[in-house]
């Protein structure tokens, strides 16, 4: 499997040099699309377009922007596509053009954080009457663009953890388009972007990105603890996301048995 990187930050420069090592059996890096001013020394670049006709699988790891602009082309051209900026998806029209584009297949990756799979079956078993997702982050990590003066003082001057946001997953993942992707995952997995609430904590003393999921309904009930370490390179992302998307394609490419 030819796979095209597009990105080459915290999460697509890790794929593309473990996919250049030969890190995923089966897999090989066709090349990597970015937009620093200077290209990565040690991997083939590609615009977009040489990206798509060289690859069977793009994987996005480029910003909400990136996926908006590039997803439909790759599924047009009948390549997969796997996407990390899931928060994109909370444009409710996104997901289905992406997925009526063409004949590619859209994955779309865990992330950051896990149980998704048993929130699946405990959606699929019908019932669930409760999830949420608490994000709690360094503060630094939560600045916004949309956010005034007074709110980001406040944000860097706290000296305890205070919650920025809470609401509905998609207002949140929008809010926070580096830091609530995790938001737009679990409401992906459930099926429900009304059901589930999120809520964004910045943490003046967060050495790790927390996530807690909770979950009730006829299944029962799951709580998930994430702790991850930050990425040093872009510190809203953890530094797990990478071998997220490394693992996925594994087993994408894979014919051998895969916990699913
Ligand atoms: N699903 C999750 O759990 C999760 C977790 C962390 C981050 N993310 C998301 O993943 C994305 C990447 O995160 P990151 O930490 O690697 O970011 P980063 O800022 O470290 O790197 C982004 C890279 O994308 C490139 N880029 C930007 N626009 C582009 C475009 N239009 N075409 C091609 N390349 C482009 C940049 O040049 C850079 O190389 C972000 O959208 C982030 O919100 C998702």
């Amino acid at each position: 499997m030819k796979v095209a990187v597009l990105g080459c930050g915290a999460i697509g420069g890790v794929v593309a040099r473990a996919l250049a090592a030969g890190a995923v059996p089966g897999a090989a890096l066709a090349g990597v699309v970015h937009r620093e001013p200077v290209d990565p020394p040690d991997l083939p670049v590609l615009d977009a377009s040489a990206a798509i006709a060289a690859a069977d699988l793009v994987v996005e790891c480029a910003g909400h922007r990136a996926l908006v602009e590039t997803g439909p082309a790759v599924v047009a051209a009948g390549k997969d596509l796997l996407v990390v900026s899931v928060g994109a998806l909370t444009d409710p029209a996104l997901l289905p053009a992406l997925e009526r584009a063409g004949s590619g297949r859209v994955h779309l990756s865990t992330g950051a954080i896990g149980g998704l799979d048993l929130l699946r079956a405990a959606a699929a078993m019908g019932g669930l009457r409760r999830v949420r997702i608490t994000t709690t982050k360094r503060a630094p990590a939560l600045v916004q663009d949309w956010m005034d003066d007074a709110e980001r003082a406040r944000l860097v001057s706290a000296t305890a953890p205070v919650e920025l946001r809470r609401g509905p997953a998609r207002e949140i993942a929008a809010a926070f388009p580096k830091s609530a992707n995790v938001a737009a995952a679990v409401a992906l997995a459930v099926g429900d972007w009304d059901l589930v609430e999120a809520a964004v904590v910045a943490d003046p003393a967060a050495a790790r990105t927390a996530h807690v999921i909770e979950a009730e309904g006829v299944a029962g009930e799951h709580r998930f603890e994430i702790r991850n370490a930050p990425s040093e390179e872009t510190p809203t992302t953890s530094a797990v996301t990478p071998y997220a998307v490394l693992r996925a394609i594994g087993d994408l490419v894979s014919t051998g048995a895969v916990i699913r």
